[in-house]
């Protein structure tokens, strides 16, 4: 039985990499995208999800545009690493359909009121202003979501866009709050394990060599994202951070992780977005979130990343 997802996310280039390998997958089925402001605008991040599903071959996966600023704070953007259109590095045609006219956070609601108990996983890609506003808006429906996965956080790594926050969080602190306080099963994907999981130093010839209009895509995204990663990391390729969350929904078995309380800091100028593992169960706060910490074989992950994609 394929497992049913929700697509949350803010395309970005990991962001389309995640929601190719999801539509490459058989075992998943992915009855919508929602999006939200966070890599850039909304409004970008709808037609690039648009591109996307598109690029796959799939323009009937309806796309609902979401929340187009953090619950409190304004919007941050991330075009130093995403470019200005969000999925820079491909000649991009411009969506063919228009994304549904519903509100994302509308539609979460009415699809998970038509869902058994338990029979939607939420994969979150960005900030999680949308999910919030859903578990704000429809407490009841939260026994109808199985797991959420989300591509977040960072405690071992420290941060990325703060010194001590991932974008991610760091973007929507008080968003994260909630998904995080809800109780429903969670993992977190974060960058103490994605920065340790860089793409072979091959992945772009691959794409390339894939000879379809997925691969070239994908190596042309991959040349633009590494570019601003490499510079300041001191590397020569850079993780699909977004795509490896998604990867841990279909190959657990590659990832470790451990069940442990987390926290978001969210009064704090100084650390507000930090992620606070407690990862020596030192507390007796509830252990909310599974925390993925490495992956065991980098290479077999894009192997297998790199064979989905040929599929499309
Ligand atoms: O920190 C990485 C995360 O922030 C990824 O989801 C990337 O797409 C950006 O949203
Ligand atoms: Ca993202």
């Amino acid at each position: 039985m394929a497992e049913r997802i929700i697509i949350d996310t803010d395309p970005g280039h990991d962001d389309a990499f995640a929601i190719l390998l999801a539509l490459a997958a058989p075992d998943l089925e992915v009855l919508g995208l929602t999006t939200v402001a966070g890599n850039v605008p909304v409004a970008t991040t709808t037609a690039n999800a648009r591109r996307v599903v598109e690029l796959a071959g799939r323009p009937r996966v309806p796309v609902f545009a979401g929340a187009d600023r953090p619950l409190l704070r304004a919007p941050m953007h991330a075009h130093d690493i995403h470019g200005k259109m969000g999925i820079d590095g491909y000649d991009w045609p411009e969506p063919a359909r228009p994304a549904e006219p519903e509100h994302a956070v509308d539609w979460m609601v009415r699809t998970l009121a038509a869902s058994a108990e338990r029979s939607v996983t939420l994969v979150v890609l960005g900030p999680e202003t949308n999910v919030a506003m859903l578990l704000r808006r429809a407490p009841e429906l939260g026994t109808r979501i199985r797991r959420i996965v989300v591509m977040g956080g960072g405690f071992f790594e420290g941060g990325n866009y703060a010194p001590a926050a991932e974008f991610n969080i760091l973007v929507d602190p008080e968003a994260a709050a909630i998904v995080f306080g809800s109780g429903i099963e969670l993992v977190a994907m974060p960058i103490d394990c994605t920065n340790r999981t860089l793409t072979p130093a091959s992945w772009i010839p691959d794409l390339k060599a894939l000879g379809t209009r997925v691969g070239d895509a994908c190596a042309g995204m991959q040349g633009f994202f590494q570019v601003a990663g490499n510079r300041k990391y001191g590397t020569t390729t850079r993780p699909l951070h977004d795509a490896l969350a998604m990867a841990w929904l279909l190959w657990p078995e590659l990832f470790r992780g451990r069940l442990c309380n987390v926290e978001i800091e969210t009064r704090s100028e100084l650390t507000r977005g930090a992620t606070v593992v407690d990862w020596w169960h030192r507390t007796d706060r509830p252990r909310n979130c599974l925390w993925i910490r490495d992956c065991t074989d980098p290479a077999e992950l894009y192997r297998r990343m790199l064979a989905r994609l040929a599929t499309l």
